[in-house]
């Protein structure tokens, strides 16, 4: 994989979207300021919104256009993926500010709040043929029903309008499929986004074309050269102020059953006939349905789960899980998972897939790494048969690179020496153009009704089906303690050592 790609654009980046009105539920919250305006932001540095496009914020809050701005361009400021890509010219910020709207709406007591959402998107920029209108809701999801019900008993779902589903879609496969069943009789599946963000990071999406736009991975993809895979997603953060929501969601259901199983998905599906929006979720749906079941003995067997202790991390102190703000006392929730998963396939028989996220981990990164078998007859001085140097390593952040481990000689006329040496393609330095956040390119795509990269429902089902048991069987276990700013707890290495592997941390602790 030599570093000299033309420099092209990476798929997508250039894309424009249609001219839209975008209506964010929760539109002053967290989720709206910290991701969603900034990526709106950088789209519009890139000139990728069209002229007429505009945004309108919907909160409880009592505050007007002026206002809203004044939040919107504080929260843009200091925002880090903002930052990175350079300083924002005065008129595309102004140009950006003056897109957005916001409408006071408090669901339990609306006043006249739908009508005035109402006559704002009815007075909408002329001259836009096919005009698109995209609800976000970035809400609570016991909400998402009731907000779509609320949609079209004022007259505001019709047409090909769409609507977007933050993650976690539910705490189990129950409540999912009510709120499904909620969503779908206002919003057809094709009008449905069910979002997770990261299926918009650029390397995942690399991910698919390294598998298959390249001849010759398919060959050794599978349990005879690939002996186990990892999936780490670490972050340094604690939950921080997010505990009311996290303590009822647990690493399982905020990471796993999401963000995780989706790199599963796309590590272990079959070559799908054609990148086209069906045929790329069903063969990850069929992953997900080939997950061996776990429960009871066996899921703790297989799984490890902690909360993050207080204690010292990056040289200062950090309050234990239980001691976050809104924290009342002992919790069992957990802040960290490992588990080992397995694909009951052909394809990946006998191939451990070992999947793990925690916060307050000494570094943040996501990766994965893809490790092949030890050749069978090692003939050179001090090379063992396992584990072998081949790993195939993805990394999704902070760098953005695909890495394939090997063993070359070491220079030198004395002893035949090895030494492990990596073939790297950063996909920074071949692409000559800022990688768009991956709300960037989500947020581009769902205006303009391309749901490739979104969750289809079956696809979320089949998550919960497989998840829920395991949360089943973690009922009246504690979580062990882990200390900040380490890799998690004991357990979690355990877990691998019995067979007789350890976490890829090279990177990690560098
Ligand atoms: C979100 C989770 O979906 O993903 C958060 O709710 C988590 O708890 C975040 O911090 C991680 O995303 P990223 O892109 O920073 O890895």
């Amino acid at each position: 994989m030599p570093a000299s790609a033309p420099a092209t654009p990476p798929p997508g980046a250039a894309r424009s979207a249609a001219p839209t009105d975008l209506v964010v539920f929760g539109g002053t919250g967290d989720l709206a300021m910290r991701k969603l305006l900034p990526a709106l932001l950088l789209c519009e540095k890139d000139g990728r919104l069209a002229p007429t496009t505009r945004i309108v914020a919907v909160s409880r809050d009592g505050i007007g256009d002026a206002d809203y701005r004044g939040k919107a361009e504080a929260a843009v400021a200091d925002n880090p993926s903002v930052l990175r890509a350079g300083a924002v010219p005065a008129p595309v910020l102004r140009r950006f500010l003056e897109r957005l709207h916001h409408v006071p709406l408090d669901l339990d007591e609306p006043g006249d709040g739908w009508d005035r959402l109402r006559a704002l998107l009815d007075a909408a920029p002329g001259g836009d043929a096919g005009r698109g209108r995209v609800y976000y809701l970035a809400m609570p999801p016991m909400l998402f029903g009731r907000i779509c019900a609320d949609l079209e008993a004022n007259g505001l779902a019709g047409g090909e309008s769409r609507v977007v589903l933050e993650k976690p879609l539910g705490r189990d496969l129950e409540s999912a499929r009510e709120i499904n069943d909620a969503v779908g009789a206002v919003f057809s599946e094709r009008r449905t986004f069910r979002i997770d963000h990261y299926l918009g990071k650029e390397t995942v999406q690399n991910l698919l074309a390294l598998r298959f736009a390249n001849m010759f991975l398919e060959p050794v993809w599978n349990s005879r050269w690939i002996d186990h895979v990892q999936i780490t997603a670490a972050e340094t953060v604690g939950v921080g102020t997010r505990h009311g929501y996290y303590d009822r969601s647990g690493a399982m259901r905020d990471m796993v059953q999401n963000h995780l199983l989706q790199l599963l998905c796309l590590i272990a599906m079959e070559p799908p006939s054609s990148f086209d929006r069906e045929a790329v979720r069903d063969e990850k749906v069929k992953v997900l349905q080939s997950l061996a079941p776990l429960a009871g003995e066996e899921a703790l067997r297989h799984t490890a789960r902690g909360q993050y202790s207080a204690g010292s991390q990056g040289g200062r102190e950090v309050p234990g899980y239980t001691g976050e703000p809104g924290a009342d006392g002992a919790s069992s929730t957990e802040t960290f998972v490992a588990l080992e998963a397995a694909v009951a396939n052909w394809r990946w028989a006998g191939v451990p897939f070992y999947l793990r996220t925690g916060k307050r981990m000494a570094r943040r990164y996501s990766e994965i790494v893809v490790q092949f078998r030890g050749v069978p007859h090692p003939i050179f001085p001090g090379q063992g048969a396992a584990p072998s140097p081949n790993r195939l390593v993805i990394r999704l952040q902070p760098e953005e690179t695909i890495r394939l481990h090997m063993l070359a000689k070491e220079p030198g006329a004395g002893e035949l020496r090895l030494r492990p040496a990596p073939l790297e393609l950063s996909l920074s330095d071949s692409f000559a153009v800022r990688s768009p956040d991956a709300y960037e390119r989500l947020l581009m795509d769902v205006m303009n009704g391309d749901p490739t990269l979104f969750m289809r429902r079956d696809e979320v089902e089949a998550a919960w089906r497989w998840v829920d048991p395991v949360i089943g069987a973690w009922q009246g276990t504690d979580p062990e303690p882990y200390a900040p700013g380490g890799t998690g707890p004991q357990g979690a290495h355990d877990l691998l050592a019995r067979s007789g592997r350890a976490w890829h941390e090279g990177e990690m602790t560098r």
